[in-house]
């Protein structure tokens, strides 16, 4: 295919990502996501991905995915809910690229899909989600102890001193409607933990701006990336087996919050 050909196919279709292709040729992304997109390169472009096994949630057209293959990963695979037609059709087959990209939501993934995996990139999808923790949990479930997750979402500034979770629905929010689930730094964090993860680093796109405190209508929103390890998690213990519904095995009357929170302690 000429690089002209390619440039035509390329206008067949939409795309979110600007990904080049050939020298001389990208793809047309949208130029307003570049900002957050940077930070989540650079984070990828840290790790030790030769010869790992990357899961890449929420993938799109694939800059990250085909990003990990450069860096030496051995096995990318690529879920949307939304697949893109011009990576599925065009990209791969035109870069003989390895990613492996499916039409899935994240609600559906489970260990044995795919297997386990050494990293998982995450990024853009969280403050989508309407059930975050046990998306979270999913993931958690399909990563290998020692593995890495780079996850960038929206972050709310105005509220830092608890572990908060800001939950607009509807025209509520600070973006469209689709976008729901904004954590504060130190929510995400300390549910990132809840589930097993160490956080080794988190920071945000404005720096200037956190710390802040909430003088709007609304809470201030900026984006974040997180990097962070999943260790092992706590499954047997009684709080996650209550966060699961499994509590009433594990305590002695039949799942007393109380009781549950003394046990807790006591662990
Ligand atoms: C804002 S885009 C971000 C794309 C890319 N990850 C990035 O950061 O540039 C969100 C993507 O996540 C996908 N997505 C949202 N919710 C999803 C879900 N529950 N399961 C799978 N994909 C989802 C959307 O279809 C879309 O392609």
């Amino acid at each position: 295919m000429t690089e002209a050909e390619l440039q035509q196919r390329i206008g067949q279709y939409k795309f979110y990502h600007t990904i080049k292709v050939t020298d001389a040729v990208s793809t047309l992304g949208v130029p307003e996501h570049a900002l957050s997109q940077q930070p989540v390169l650079a984070e990828i472009n840290k790790l030790d991905l030769a010869g790992k096994k990357v899961l890449d949630v929420g993938c799109r057209d694939g800059l990250y995915s085909f990003l990990a293959e450069r860096c030496g990963a051995a096995e990318i695979v690529g879920i949307d809910h939304d697949l893109s037609l011009g990576a599925v059709e065009l990209l791969i087959p035109y870069l003989n690229s390895k990613v492996r990209m499916h039409q899935m939501n994240l609600l559906d993934l489970k260990p044995e899909t795919f297997g386990q995996f050494d990293v998982v990139i995450f990024a853009g999808v969280l403050y989508h989600l309407r059930y975050p923790f046990w998306s979270l949990k999913l993931l958690r479930d399909v990563m290998r102890p020692g593995s890495m997750m780079v996850l960038e979402t929206a972050v709310f500034y105005g509220q830092d001193k608890f572990p908060m979770l800001y939950c607009p629905t509807e025209d509520n929010g600070p973006y469209e409607s689709t976008s729901c689930t904004f954590f504060n730094r130190q929510g995400l964090t300390e549910t990132l933990e809840s589930l097993g993860f160490k956080v080794h680093s988190s920071s945000v796109l404005h720096p200037a701006a956190e710390g802040k405190p909430c003088t709007g209508n609304s809470p201030v929103v900026d984006r974040a990336v997180f990097v962070c390890e999943y260790l092992a998690h706590h499954e047997g213990t009684v709080l996650e087996d209550y966060w699961t519904g499994l509590h009433t095995l594990k305590t002695q009357d039949g799942g007393n919050a109380a009781s549950v929170k003394k046990n807790a302690q006591l662990s």
